[in-house]
C-alpha cells in the first residue's frame, strides 16, 4: 500500500434505518405483531464514506445529525471505520434522518424516508467545510441532501480542482441542472430512465442514454445495472464492464458501495475500467452479505476476491 492517503470527502446522508419484518403489511388503520426489527446506521452519504475508508481512503464527511440516539450511533459507527466526523453538525431542533423500512416475507419491501437533520445540511455548512472540499482529490455527492448545498459543494470543488462524482440517487428530475457540474455521474437504472429518459435494458438503449447524459452537459457517465454490470463512457472512452458472478442475498446498497470504491481508485489514478473492475468487484462481495451498512468490504478482502473471480463480459 502506498504511504500517501488518498483523502475522499462525501457531503451526504445519514440516516438510521429501522426495519421491520412481517409476514404481510397492515392495512391502512391495522396493527400488526411483527416478527421482529433491526435498527442500523446508513444513509447514502455515510454508506459511501464507510465503503471508501474500508478500502483504505482517509475520509471525512460533511452531514447533519439530530440530537439523538441515532446520531450518536451514526458517529460511533463512522468514528470506528476511520471517517473523520470533525464536519458533521449535530442539530437541537430535528431528528436524524430515518428510513422506516417494512419487509415481508417474500421480501417485498415498503420505505418512508424521513430527512430530518439532513435537510439542515444548508449550502452555509457546506461553505463552512470549503478547505476540507478544497483539499481534497475526490469529492462524491448524493441526492439525499438540499439540492443548493450538493451544487455548492461541487462548485467548491471544480473551482479548487477536485475530481467529482454525483451520484444521482435517489432519483430525482431537478438534479439534471447539477448533472454538467460533476466530472462523473453514475446513476443505475431507474435514475438513468428518469434523468436520461430512457430505461437502459438493452445494448442499444444503454447508447441512446449515455449520449443524452453528454448531451445534457456530463462528459463522465458510468450507468450501473445492478447484476448486468456497467456502461462507462467519460472522455469520448466507452467500455461495457460485466459482473462477478455470485450468490446474491440482498442487494442494497450495491450501489454506494460501488460509488465509495470506484471514488478511491480515481483517488489513485488508476484508469476509469481499473477503477470499476475494483468498485465492481467490492460491490459483488457487498451483494453475498446482509445489510448495507456492515456489508463493504475491506481491501484485502478485495484483493483476495480478485484472485477468485473474474469479470463476466
Ligand atoms: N447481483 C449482482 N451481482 C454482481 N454484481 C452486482 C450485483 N448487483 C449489483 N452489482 C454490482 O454493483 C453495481 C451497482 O449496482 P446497482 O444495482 O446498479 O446500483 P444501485 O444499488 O444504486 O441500484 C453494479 O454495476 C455491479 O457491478
Ligand atoms: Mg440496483
Amino acid at each position: 500500500m502506498s504511504k500517501y492517503s488518498e483523502k475522499i470527502v462525501v457531503v451526504g446522508s445519514i440516516n438510521c434505518d429501522i426495519t421491520t419484518y412481517m409476514s404481510k403489511f397492515p392495512k391502512p388503520h391495522e396493527t400488526i405483531i411483527a416478527d421482529h426489527t433491526a435498527v442500523s446506521v446508513g444513509g447514502k452519504g455515510l454508506n459511501q464514506a464507510v465503503a471508501a475508508a474500508r478500502v483504505g481512503a482517509d475520509v471525512a464527511m460533511v452531514a447533519c445529525i439530530g440530537d439523538d440516539q441515532f446520531g450518536v450511533q451514526a458517529i460511533k459507527y463512522l468514528s470506528e471505520n476511520d471517517v473523520s466526523v470533525e464536519y458533521i453538525t449535530c442539530s437541537d431542533d430535528v431528528v436524524t434522518g430515518t428510513a422506516a423500512i417494512f419487509v415481508t416475507s417474500t421480501g417485498e419491501n415498503m420505505i418512508a424516508v424521513s430527512p430530518g437533520a439532513n435537510a439542515e445540511l444548508s449550502p452555509r455548512l457546506v461553505e463552512d467545510a470549503h478547505d476540507l472540499i478544497s483539499s481534497a482529490d475526490v469529492l462524491i455527492v448524493q441526492l439525499e441532501i438540499p439540492l443548493d448545498s450538493i451544487e455548492a459543494a461541487l462548485k467548491i470543488a471544480k473551482k479548487a480542482g477536485v475530481k467529482t462524482i454525483l451520484n444521482p440517487a435517489p432519483a430525482n428530475p431537478d438534479a439534471i441542472n447539477l448533472l454538467p457540474l460533476a466530472d462523473i455521474v453514475t446513476p443505475n437504472e431507474t435514475e438513468t430512465e428518469l434523468l436520461a429518459g430512457i430505461y437502459p435494458d438493452s445494448a442499444e438503449a444503454t447508447d441512446k442514454a449515455l449520449k443524452v447524459f453528454h448531451d445534457l452537459g456530463t462528459d463522465g457517465v458510468i450507468i450501473t445495472k445492478g447484476e448486468d454490470g456497467c456502461a462507462i463512457s467519460i472522455g469520448g472512452h466507452r467500455v461495457n464492464l460485466g459482473t462477478f458472478k455470485i450468490n446474491m442475498v440482498d442487494s442494497t446498497g450495491a450501489g454506494d458501495v460501488f460509488n465509495g470504491v470506484f471514488a478511491v481508485g480515481l483517488a489513485r489514478k488508476y484508469c476509469h475500467e481499473e477503477a470499476a473492475r475494483q468498485a465492481s468487484a467490492a460491490a459483488a462481495i457487498s451483494v453475498t452479505r446482509p445489510m448495507a451498512e456492515g456489508a463493504a468490504p475491506f481491501a484485502a478482502e478485495i484483493e483476495e476476491f480478485l484472485t477468485k473471480y473474474s469479470l463476466d463480459n
